[in-house]
């Protein structure tokens, strides 16, 4: 029982407190006078009483920041599950609230940094792991070097690579260390070749030839945000629309004007699409629908992890959904960005 705990504030708190064991000591020596105590019997029972009436009103009204202590030297070590409890009212009340809230964002960045690490190891590993495989047969003289082969063992290094850069990517952006160069440019020409590059990549890689139309609407429209990093959204995105689209499909990219000046950017494609459920997870890091595929096509599940970070440096959002009548599309809204 914490007796003070609806009072509002420590200010309050200390008053009653205080307040009651003046009337104690101020009853007590009246009774006693009433009653003929001697004067030292007085003192001693109104003492006596006066801490009795401290302790039981403030019960409760320090534990919180002796619990916080506790906690925060268990944090210290690594364990994040200590909560305090937080039930008064008044500024101890609140910050133990606030220590909490503490504490479970704490342990959430602890699991993801954990995840993390679990995950970049797993994606290292698969294709160390198929090197590997392939070397020791080379070096016992199980198979013979051919070309196809060192074609294989060149696509996992690529992959590894390509993963490393993207993972060194990620966390720059994540640490803001990567200012953007804002300029303004014009959006047909800028889709169109970013498209264009990125149809000829997949169509190398996997022999797709799923065409991809570009559609901008005013014709002139101009997009403002870092050049470099707004070209690797949309790659990132057609790459996904190409690779998920099925050999008869089309990819389409059209980009309109947005209120304020800004631009709203669209990608879709007529494959399996996304659903809805998933349509918010697709943008955490690693997070793949399609698992086994992905992993023999290079997906690293990266690509729309780095998408939004660059969308959100800009200002803008992003998000994927269900197109008409099959597929997916996904949006992109930049605002105009101030150069
Ligand atoms: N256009 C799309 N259609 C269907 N699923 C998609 C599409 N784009 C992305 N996805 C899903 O979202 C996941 C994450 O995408 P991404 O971060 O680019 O990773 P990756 O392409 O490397 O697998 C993909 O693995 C895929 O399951
Ligand atoms: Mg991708």
């Amino acid at each position: 029982m914490r007796p003070l705990d609806r009072l509002p504030s420590l200010k309050l708190k200390l008053g009653t407190v205080i307040f009651s064991a003046v009337v104690v000591v101020l009853a007590v020596l009246y009774v006693g006078i009433e009653t003929g105590m001697t004067r030292p019997q007085r003192y001693v029972v109104a003492l006596v009483l006066a801490m009795v009436m401290v302790q039981l009103l403030s019960r409760g009204m320090t534990s919180p920041l002796r619990e916080m202590s506790r906690a925060a030297k268990a944090m210290a070590r690594g364990d994040y599950s200590q909560r305090v409890r937080a039930t008064s009212q008044d500024e101890v009340g609140d910050l133990a609230r606030a220590f909490n809230t503490m504490a479970a964002d704490l342990a959430e960045v602890d699991s993801m940094r954990r995840d993390l690490v679990a995950n970049v190891s797993h994606e290292l590993r698969t294709p160390i792991s198929a090197l590997q495989a392939v070397l020791e047969n080379l070096v016992d003289g199980v198979t013979e070097p051919d070309a196809a082969t060192l074609a294989s063992m060149l696509r996992q290094t690529e992959r590894l690579g390509r993963l490393v850069a993207q993972l060194l990517d990620l966390s720059r952006l994540e640490s803001g260390a990567v200012p953007l160069e804002v300029t303004t440019f014009a959006a047909r020409p800028f889709l169109e070749a970013a498209s264009a590059e990125t149809a000829a990549s997949r169509r190398q890689v996997s022999g797709s030839a799923v065409p991809v139309t570009v559609s901008v609407e005013p014709a002139g429209l101009a997009l403002t945000g870092d050049l470099e990093r707004v070209h690797q959204v949309v790659v990132n995105l057609v790459d996904n629309a190409l690779r998920h689209s099925p050999a008869s499909g089309a990819v389409a990219v059209r980009a309109s004007a947005a209120a304020g000046g800004g631009a709203r950017i669209e990608v879709s494609d007529d494959g399996p699409g996304i659903p809805a459920e998933e349509a918010g997870r697709v943008f955490e890091r690693f997070h793949r629908l399609d698992t086994a595929r992905s992993a023999s096509g290079g997906g690293s599940g990266l690509g729309l992890a780095i998408a939004r970070w660059i969308v959100e440096l800009h200002g803008g959002a992003i998000r994927a959904e269900p197109n008409v009548p099959t597929g997916c599309r996904m949006v992109v809204d930049l605002p105009k960005v101030a150069p």
